[in-house]
């Protein structure tokens, strides 16, 4: 029989298990993979890895890219979610902090990150992992919650990961 792939996000559900975080994560890498496999565009596969993704994962509000369109510039790139800042200098924000340090920031509770940029008033935790390629930061991938401490060492480790698999198609 058939079976209809139910995302955690249809299924109504909250949270995850660990486990089940890292079964959603080796699912979404798997769909991922299947669905770019041979295309050759940066914006199509920014923008099924923004849908999959979103879909994916309870409690995130915003998933999408932020691509380094110039020194020190971040312009926003394919996302879901409500309508985020177009430009972030490197010198501002979670995202700003990403692709200036090279390193993943994983923001429990963004009242307390200073700089934060409030795209969306209720957004309380954020993750940003940046897209590195030959040592240089090219995008970041943004994710925000409503829920404080959404994101943990597990969806850091899921994003990097996937980070990795998009780097040589955006
Ligand atoms: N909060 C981010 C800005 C981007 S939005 O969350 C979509 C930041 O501080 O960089």
């Amino acid at each position: 029989m058939e079976q209809t792939y139910i995302s955690p996000r249809q299924s109504g559900r909250n949270s995850l298990e660990p486990d089940e975080k890292r079964v959603a994560y080796r699912d979404a890498e798997q769909q991922l993979a299947g669905l770019l496999a041979g295309l050759d565009d940066p914006v199509a596969v920014m923008a099924s890895a923004a849908s999959v993704l979103f879909h994916a994962l309870p409690q995130a509000s915003f998933v999408g890219f932020y691509r380094v369109v110039a020194p020190g510039l971040l312009r926003v790139g394919p996302y879901q979610g409500p309508v985020a800042c177009i430009e972030i200098p490197f010198e501002r924000g979670v995202c700003g902090a990403a692709a200036r340090q090279g390193k993943t920031q994983l923001v429990p509770d963004v009242d307390a990150f200073p700089g934060h940029i409030a795209c969306d008033a209720d957004s309380r935790s954020e993750l940003v992992v940046p897209v590195s390629r030959d040592g240089e930061v090219i995008a970041v991938i943004d994710l925000d919650s409503p829920s404080p401490a959404r994101f943990d060492a597990d969806d850091q480790a899921g994003f990097e990961a996937l980070a990795a698999l998009l780097v040589t198609r955006i």
